[in-house]
């Protein structure tokens, strides 16, 4: 709908031009009671800068628009109203957007906006060693789909995950491996075999403190070159990425760089200096800091006492790297808002010494996930993995199909999408930042606002689509329904949606969208019968909406990462 309400604007512009396009199309609104039209301009935004009342506005509005052509065409209903400019869009057009729709096809909604530019969305991003817990799967999903609204809209995209791969746990990994650890098991058992001897050390530690002068000794090898130490971590590394890129496979994550923090160990020399010789740099209690408290923040950790490097230090050496790599547009870090603290305190360290570009890094936070209803069994017993979480996704996915559909062909993959994408959406369908309550059954569920009822309403359409054996035509479209031209007005706001969400850094804009097209197609699926029609040029519409209705679904659900099986 944001192309009517351009097109209003470009008119309105004619004869307003102290005001551009885009704020007149941004000052509009969809009113809410459909009866106020489709489009209404509330006058009264620009009463004081035009110096005129919101009625003498909204009347030479409305005498602007009827007067022209091409406004005459698209609205059936130009009206002044109590300082309102109040706008209906015609049958006609609408019916030339669905034909557009499905002209696009897996290119409706998407844009150029980005050409030319750069985004670099650092997610997942997963510590090596350590279980693939439920925020990494946060982080990936939110991410992964944030770089897919961006590539639709024709940015160039560099997805990064900075993997966890350098620090001094990796010292007491070596040390513990030394002590108990037996290679067959940890290549056999890969990250649980690794992160339990990591466990063990740490109680051990607790009685013998000596072993932690040793894993720090251990890593200090690492960092000095040491080729036993690094042949260990290499391995460790190896297996955990083996790992992790099953899951990623499963939620169809991937990237374009793998540059983790190892990646930025010899880059920390020159951040050390920068800080050093622009005078940022204090020793404090034993270690280098750069202080924050002008900022109302604790200070910024970039040296320990001996000299190693942490976790800041190789953020903002990565920071610079990707600055020079890339130029970026922006730089997306995609973690859990306990981490916000981190990037505004380095965010503001590379600020202060001087670059401006600064300002383009965004860290975007998202909130944590409880297991309050669901019921799921973990092997481990206290850490919810995620592999035991989709297993028993798609085993209950299994269950559901064998029930409804028990023929249905290529079951084991249909499960997977269906099993998958129910814990991608469940994890998407609010704003980020709140917290999520994580409930196996009700993200299961086919009937409520779920993954799987998207993806079946989508299958839906399909199977009407095939069962008709017709080709779809929209050339000319016979509406007779108003829950027909309620659907298009649906339809009709995608590519508006994709932008929102790409401005917000919201993918849940679209999955909430994705559920008012189930609701607006169930409401037209049942009071406009499609197959059943006698009349064939509405039959040959209605197929059409379905048509388009399919293809919004399908563009919708890629964007976020669900797959679209055609039968469910
Ligand atoms: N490895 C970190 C963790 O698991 C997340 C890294 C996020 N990215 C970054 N550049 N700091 O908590």
């Amino acid at each position: 709908m944001y192309s009517y309400k351009f097109a209003a604007a470009r008119i309105i512009h004619k004869v307003c031009d102290s005001i551009t396009v885009d704020e007149l199309a941004g000052m509009m609104e969809y009113p809410p009671d459909p009866k106020m039209g489709d489009i209404a301009f509330p006058c009264f935004k620009l009463s004081k800068v035009l110096r005129k009342s919101p009625v003498m506005i909204a009347d030479s509005f409305r005498d602007a628009l009827v007067a022209d052509e091409d406004a005459k065409a698209i609205f059936e209903n130009i009206e002044s109203v109590s300082g309102y400019l109040n706008l209906k869009v015609s049958v006609n057009a609408l019916c030339e957007d669905v034909k557009a729709m499905l002209e696009k096809g897996a290119s409706y909604g998407s844009s150029e906006v980005g050409a030319g530019k750069t985004i670099v969305i650092d997610y997942s991003s997963p510590n090596i060693a350590k279980p693939f817990h439920i925020g990494h799967l946060r982080s990936t999903v939110i991410g992964q789909s944030i770089k897919n609204i961006f590539k639709f809209s024709g940015y160039n995209c560099v997805g990064v995950n900075h993997l966890g791969d350098w620090g001094t746990q990796f010292g007491k990994l070596i040390t513990a491996y030394k002590l108990w650890g037996n290679k067959e098991d940890i290549e056999a058992r890969g990250i649980k075999a690794l992160n339990e001897i990591y466990v063990k050390f740490h109680k051990v530690a607790e009685e013998q403190p000596e072993l932690e002068d040793e894993a720090r000794a251990n890593f200090a090898k690492m960092e000095q070159g040491d080729e036993e130490a690094l042949s260990l971590w290499k391995w460790f590394v190896d297996i955990s990425i083996n790992e992790f890129k099953k899951t990623y496979e499963l939620i169809g994550a991937d990237f374009e760089s793998w540059r983790g923090e190892s990646f930025y160990f010899d880059k920390t020399d020159a951040v050390v200096d920068e800080l050093k010789a622009k005078d940022l740099l204090k020793f404090d209690d034993g270690a280098y800091i750069v202080p924050l408290d002008e900022y109302d923040m604790p200070p910024c950790l970039i040296l320990k006492g001996d000299g190693s490097t942490i976790y800041a230090t190789r953020d903002i050496a990565a920071a610079m790297f990707r600055k020079n790599t890339y130029d970026f547009e922006k730089c997306i870090y995609v973690t859990s808002a306990g981490q916000s603290l981190h990037f505004a305190q380095f965010f503001k360290v590379i600020g202060l010494m001087g670059h401006n570009w600064n300002e383009k890094l965004v860290h975007v936070p998202f909130g944590t996930v409880s297991f309050g209803g669901a019921k799921i069994a973990t092997r481990t017993g206290n850490m919810i993995l995620l592999e035991d979480i989709f297993e028993q996704a798609i085993e209950k996915t299994t269950q559901i199909i064998d029930a409804k559909n028990p023929d249905l062909a290529d079951k084991e993959n249909v499960a997977k999408a269906v099993g998958v994408g129910a814990i991608i959406f469940n994890d998407l369908s609010n704003n980020r930042i709140r917290d999520v309550d994580f409930d196996l059954e009700e993200a299961l569920s086919f009937e409520g606002n779920t993954g799987p009822y998207v993806q079946y309403t989508y299958a839906r359409c399909e199977g009407i689509i095939e069962k008709s054996g017709m080709d779809i035509n929209a050339d000319t479209l016979t509406l007779t329904d108003n829950a027909e031209i309620a659907l298009i007005k649906v339809l009709n706001m995608f590519p508006e949606k994709v932008t929102q969400a790409r401005n917000d850094l919201e993918p849940s804009v679209i999955s909430r969208y994705l559920l008012d097209v189930c609701a607006a197609f169930n409401r037209f699926y049942h009071d406009c019968p499609v197959l059943k029609v006698e009349d064939e040029a509405v039959k040959n519409t209605r197929l059409a909406l379905v048509g388009a209705t399919a293809n919004v679904l399908k563009n919708g659900l890629t964007l976020i990462g669900l797959k679209t099986p055609k039968n469910i």
